[in-house]
């Protein structure tokens, strides 16, 4: 039987990230998320790309030793060609077309939307993968898509943000509310604890399987500053609820686009990743479509589902099983398509 192993690279926005695959398994998954963004409350490109060409070597070579694995021993290397930072993803396409060709291995070209998908196919003791067809939402800082996934690489993009990600719609009203970045997690927590029902905001009105959140956050801005205006506490005494309408308003939203999504296609399979994927009211609303409308929901490992190299590895093991190799003058791809 097959014997194969493949470093996986990952380097297309703010986290360096390596992982080392054995067949299906993952034997090491290593990310240098970078610190240095949280100051800025946002991912500066520049600097992304400066400290991914600081960490690259260091992270390559822990993935390697915590799988007890030698360079030598690799079948291919898998690296992010798109979409994603230009500047970020030039550092691991050049680090990975480097190795392979120094280690004279075939080099495996990766989609950084498919790879969120297809995380879902990492052999996990308790994680069941989804079978064909199922409908995938990704829902991160950098994106929000609806998929249609009729089978490993055949998968059409049937919905997606025309602006702000869902991640972004976070972190944004928490920069209003004063939060750290990235704020999702922290409205999450406080969201468990305040009335979801206790402030409204208006969902935007995108027609099909489209998603819009640059409005929520100009409404959730005004609202805001009007409310500050006649009470300056208002933030800190109302903290809790205002999280948990901003919450409720978000993933109303996604659920609905679900809903619709599940309709046009007669898909009842439904398999999230991203960031976004940790988040508690998501997941209870996921938990919920299986009782009330017979879906069926797929969340992977939270190590799996934000930015990771172990994404990288398998799509990079699924190809090298079908022999899809990249060529040598592979070149990064900002605005690569599913
Ligand atoms: O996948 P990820 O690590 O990186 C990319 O953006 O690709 O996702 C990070 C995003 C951030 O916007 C963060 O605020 C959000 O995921 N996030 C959450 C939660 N945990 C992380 N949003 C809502 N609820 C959470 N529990
Ligand atoms: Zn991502």
């Amino acid at each position: 039987s097959q014997n194969i192993y493949i470093l996986g690279i990952e380097s297309s926005c703010d986290d360096t990230a390596a992982s080392i695959i054995h067949n299906g398994k993952i034997l090491s998954n290593v990310v240098a998320s970078q610190k240095i963004h949280e100051e800025f409350g946002g991912v500066v490109p520049e600097l992304a790309s400066r400290a991914h060409q600081q960490n690259i070597v260091p992270v390559v070579h822990q993935a390697l030793k915590k799988a007890g694995v030698t360079k030598n021993q690799l079948h291919a290397i898998a690296f992010t060609r798109g979409p994603g930072l230009m500047g970020s993803l030039l550092v691991g396409t050049s680090f990975a077309k480097s190795l392979a060709y120094g280690l004279n291995i075939p080099l495996i070209d990766v989609n950084h939307m498919q790879a969120h998908i297809l995380a879902h196919f990492i052999d996990e003791e308790g994680f069941e993968k989804p079978s064909f067809p199922f409908i995938a939402m990704t829902i991160s800082g950098g994106h929000t898509q609806i998929v249609e996934v009729k089978s490993h690489f055949d998968m059409t993009v049937i919905g997606e943000t025309i602006d702000d990600a869902v991640g972004e719609a976070y972190d944004k009203s928490g920069k209003i509310l004063g939060l750290g970045y990235p704020a999702g997690p922290e409205i999450d927590k406080r969201a468990q604890k305040g009335n979801p029902k206790a402030f409204q905001f208006t969902k935007p009105k995108v027609e099909g399987l489209n998603f819009s959140f640059s409005g929520l956050k100009t409404a959730i801005l005004y609202f805001v500053q009007r409310e500050v205006k006649a009470n300056p506490n208002f933030i800190e005494e109302n903290l809790n609820d205002i999280c948990a309408s901003i919450q409720y308003t978000i993933i109303g939203i996604l659920i609905d686009k679900l809903k619709l999504a599940t309709k046009q296609t007669g898909i009842k399979q439904i398999a999230i990743g991203g960031g976004v994927s940790a988040n508690s009211g998501i997941r209870q609303a996921l938990k919920d479509g299986e009782q009330k409308f017979g879906w069926t929901t797929y969340v992977p490992k939270f190590e799996f589902t934000t930015d990771n190299a172990a994404m990288i590895a398998i799509v990079g093991y699924l190809k090298y099983l079908e022999g899809n190799f990249a060529e040598q003058n592979v070149t990064a791809s900002a605005r690569l398509k599913i």
